[in-house]
């Protein structure tokens, strides 16, 4: 693993890298009743990792079909079956029943309703998606449904090159209001888009997830097309404008009907100087507005953040006047991601000996575009399995204070374990629970701290294709038997450390059929 990592020589992959965290026995201190009435809680996939059925009931491909179908995922693999929970979501929702969760975050593929992106609706897509929401709500379980979730139209990626045309926006748009008119009656949550802020950079900076475009020298592999220096921003600029597009048609025409709340998810990792020297402390400062600033500066303060502006130069794509007032305010929550602690270096040359140890192979020169070359490295010394939940409380206290406090979603938190099939996938996973554990007490210390948190949802449900590590890491509360024709799912010790959080400290774990376990 740690080879292919260096081969691929880029920071998303990085992540793989670094031994896995000893595993502790979770003790149940807190439970949902120590949260404020109304706080949600809940679990999550999305459709192109956990549906499957790829080609079937009118679905065309998306991006990722793509992608995966030329042998570029990091394992080789793909999502034509996955979990399968196109077909097994009736055993799933019971499965969400009996842990108790409030809501569900799942997502539409856009490709299995609009098959060609825009046009036709499929009504096999529909049917699906209505069943899904009224067996969620048959349990009592709340949808939380993300609009769009990575997997783009192929169609429209031929036609004119995706995100890069301002024309996707109209497409977008076009396809949230086929969602809101047929779904609308019963979606109380909407996110428009998932991680706005990292996809530009993996698909159009680094190269390394699809469409794979970027140029010398900033790509991780040798793109045959791309501009490093320039797509990623406009990418990010359609995606917002596409957020704002659909979430104004969403105030205007659908909330007041339909009494529902839109947002977007974004990637919020948190960037921690490295050392207290005035330098890291500014870069530091630089990513958090280079990544999350990219999209709260324009939603919350109008326009780009000034650091942005100043070192992107012409490159940063301007607003119109008409642009901007629909950007500003333009959600009622925001949803973060939230998995790491990223420790930031000014100079990576001038890492001493202690830091260099501590970073070890981890440390890594990511020379991002939108710098001046040489002028931000960073290291990762947290990975996707180590628990640093004091991140999460400074991320959530830097939306308190730099944000206006906006209402958070925690819509991806969790711990990502090597799958093990020989193991039954790994079923004692412990140290999940007590990651999890960590980091709902980390929650709970922000809301009380006075952050708006008002939700918090583990990542993920079910093991599923993973956009990152392919099935070699799973992050399931449930864990699946890929090598099975049935997708068998086992359940875990942290989904019976979570049921029990969620029943208020009463271990009331839940036997799947056929299935013994022992407590
Ligand atoms: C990327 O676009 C910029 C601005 O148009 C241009 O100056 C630069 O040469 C382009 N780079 C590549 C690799 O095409
Ligand atoms: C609580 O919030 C205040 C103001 O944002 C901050 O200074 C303090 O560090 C926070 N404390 C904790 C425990 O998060």
């Amino acid at each position: 693993m740690m080879a292919a990592a260096k081969a691929l020589s880029s920071v998303l992959l990085l992540l793989l890298l670094v031994a896995v965290a000893t595993p502790e026995a979770a003790a149940a201190t807190i439970t949902k009743r120590d949260f404020p009435p109304g706080f949600i809680f809940g679990t999550g996939s999305s459709a192109y990792q956990i549906e499957g059925a790829v080609a079937e009931d009118g679905r065309k491909p998306s991006i990722w079909d793509t992608f995966t179908h030329s042998g570029h995922s990091v394992d080789g693999s793909n999502a034509d079956v996955t979990a399968d929970q196109y077909h097994k979501y009736k055993e799933d929702v019971k499965l969400l029943s009996d842990m108790g969760v409030d809501a569900y975050r799942f997502s539409i593929a856009w490709p299995r309703l609009i098959p060609d992106g825009r046009g036709a609706v499929n009504p096999k897509g529909l049917e699906y998606y209505n069943n899904l929401i009224d067996e969620l709500l048959a349990h009592g379980i709340q949808p939380h449904v993300t609009i769009y979730h990575f997997d783009f139209p192929q169609a429209l990626q031929d036609e004119y090159n995706g995100m890069l045309s301002r024309k996707f926006i109209d497409d977008y748009t076009a396809y949230a209001e086929v969602c809101f008119k047929n779904f609308g009656d019963r979606v109380k949550y909407w996110s428009t888009v998932n991680e706005p802020n990292i996809e530009p950079i993996g698909g159009y900076d680094q190269g390394i997830l699809p469409p794979r475009r970027c140029s010398f020298p900033f790509g991780a592999l040798s793109c045959d097309n791309g501009n490093s220096t320039t797509e990623p921003y406009i990418v990010a600029h359609h995606l917002l404008l596409a957020h704002a597009s659909a979430a104004s048609l969403y105030k205007e025409k659908y909330q007041a009907k339909q009494g529902g709340k839109i947002g977007l998810t974004l990637l919020g990792w948190w960037y921690e100087p490295a050392t207290q020297t005035p330098e890291d402390i500014a870069a530091a400062e630089r990513m958090n507005d280079f990544h999350v600033g990219w999209y709260m500066h324009p939603l919350v303060h109008g326009d780009y953040p000034p650091v942005m502006r100043k070192n992107v130069g012409s490159r940063l794509p301007s607003f119109t006047g008409e642009e901007l007032k629909r950007v500003l305010g333009s959600f009622d929550f925001v949803g973060f991601n939230h998995y790491i602690a990223v420790y930031v270096k000014a100079d990576l040359s001038k890492l001493d000996d202690e830091l260099r140890d501590y970073m070890g192979d981890a440390a890594v020169q990511y020379d991002m575009p939108f710098l001046k070359k040489n002028q931000l490295l960073f290291g990762l010394k947290s990975d996707f399995m180590t628990s640093t939940p004091w991140a999460l409380k400074k991320m959530l206290e830097h939306l308190q204070l730099k944000y206006k406090n906006p209402i958070v979603m925690i819509h991806e938190n969790g711990a990502a374990s090597i799958a093990d099939p020989s193991a039954g996938n790994a079923p004692d996973d412990e140290f999940r629970s007590q990651y999890l554990q960590d980091y709902i007490e980390a929650t709970l210390q922000s809301s009380r701290n006075g952050s708006n948190v008002q939700g918090y949802f583990v990542w993920s449900f079910l093991d599923v294709f993973e956009y990152l590590f392919g099935y070699r890491m799973g992050f399931g509360l449930y864990g699946v038997d890929f090598n099975s024709e049935e997708r068998t799912r086992y359940q875990r010790h942290s989904a019976k450390w979570f049921t029990s959080f969620l029943r208020g400290g009463e271990l009331r774990p839940v036997a799947l059929p056929g299935q013994a376990y022992s407590q």
